[in-house]
């Protein structure tokens, strides 16, 4: 038995300042490589990680205990082997275990002739999300599987939305080369919330969510605000502020922490003003010493994508 896939597994921002642990949404140029494949011996086996040093054994690593809750509930013993070659680096506010649980699930749902749903496949993948930070959320791991802008509208029970992707909006993501655990950046956030500033986000949630369906950008670039989450986790992140001030005022819609961070996302309509935000934003870098990849990506629509099979 060798049947086989080859995939891309996508980055992607979760969070979208307003919206912690509902919105995110995938990147376009900035991802994963995996091959999965079917085996006769059963059970799940991670044969190889290229690119990152981590863990091979299935029971702790994100994308083999993502795989055994589907086959969990797939019922059959089927065997199944994952190689993956990781180009998002762990820690890093993008996505990193996002995009390997959900592209191992993807694929072998694939490879079975897709007995499962994207909504089912978004609760498998959760368990990675589970084993890398403690928690199951699903705004990285939604947006990965299904593309574009998710809303997770609901956990218990599990409702997941698709949102309308605007063609013109582009990601400017800026990664410093520290790494911020998203367990540490869950643990400085307060268990409750002032209602005044509650009332101020799951405004702009709505804001975002209408902006983003009217294709009215300044109405996005208006409800990209956080007033819960991001001034406790900013200073987690050199040069946070000058950073968001410096997009801005290149003409970025918005901008805010990446996830758990340390990335910072800034979101623009068109390329051009994209590339500018890019260029700004490396100068206020470039200062500090230290190292840093800067991404400018489309919105990927699609999610996952199939290279080869
Ligand atoms: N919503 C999550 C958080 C995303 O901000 O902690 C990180 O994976």
């Amino acid at each position: 038995m060798n049947k086989h896939v080859k995939i891309f597994a996508p980055a992607t921002v979760a969070n979208l300042s307003c919206g912690f642990d509902v919105l995110g949404c995938c990147l376009d140029n900035v991802g994963d490589e995996m091959i999965v494949s079917l085996s006769s011996e059963p059970g799940v086996r991670i044969t190889k990680i290229d690119g990152a040093d981590l863990p091979l054994e299935t029971h702790k690593n994100v994308a083999g205990v993502a795989v055994e809750a589907l086959l969990k509930e797939y019922k059959k013993d089927i065997g199944i082997n994952i190689e993956i070659y990781k180009k998002i680096k762990a820690g890093s506010g993008i996505g990193s275990s996002a995009a390997s649980s959900a592209g191992a699930v993807w694929a072998v749902n694939h490879l079975l002739n897709s007995p499962f749903t994207p909504q089912e496949l978004v609760a498998f993948a959760m368990e990675g999300e589970k084993l890398a930070s403690g928690n199951a959320h699903a705004d990285n791991v939604a947006p990965a599987l299904l593309g574009g802008f998710t809303l997770v509208r609901s956990y218990t029970p599990l409702d997941v939305i698709k949102l309308h992707a605007p063609e013109d909006l582009v990601m400017t993501v800026i990664h410093p080369q520290i790494e911020v655990k998203t367990a540490d950046a869950r643990s400085v956030i307060k268990q409750n919330v002032d209602l005044k500033k509650a009332i101020q986000q799951w405004g702009n949630v709505g804001g975002l969510v209408a902006g983003l369906f009217t294709e009215d950008y300044q109405l996005i670039g208006r409800s990209l605000e956080d007033v819960i989450i991001e001034p406790l986790r900013s200073i987690l992140i050199p040069e946070f502020n000058n950073v968001k001030e410096a997009a801005i005022q290149k003409g970025a819609l918005g901008c805010g922490i990446s996830g758990s961070g340390p990335s910072i996302f800034a979101l623009s309509k068109g390329i051009e003003t994209a590339n500018n935000v890019a260029e700004s934003i490396k100068e206020v870098y470039q200062k500090t010493g230290l190292d840093f990849d800067i991404h400018v990506s489309k919105i990927n629509k699609k999610g996952i994508k199939l290279i080869e099979s």
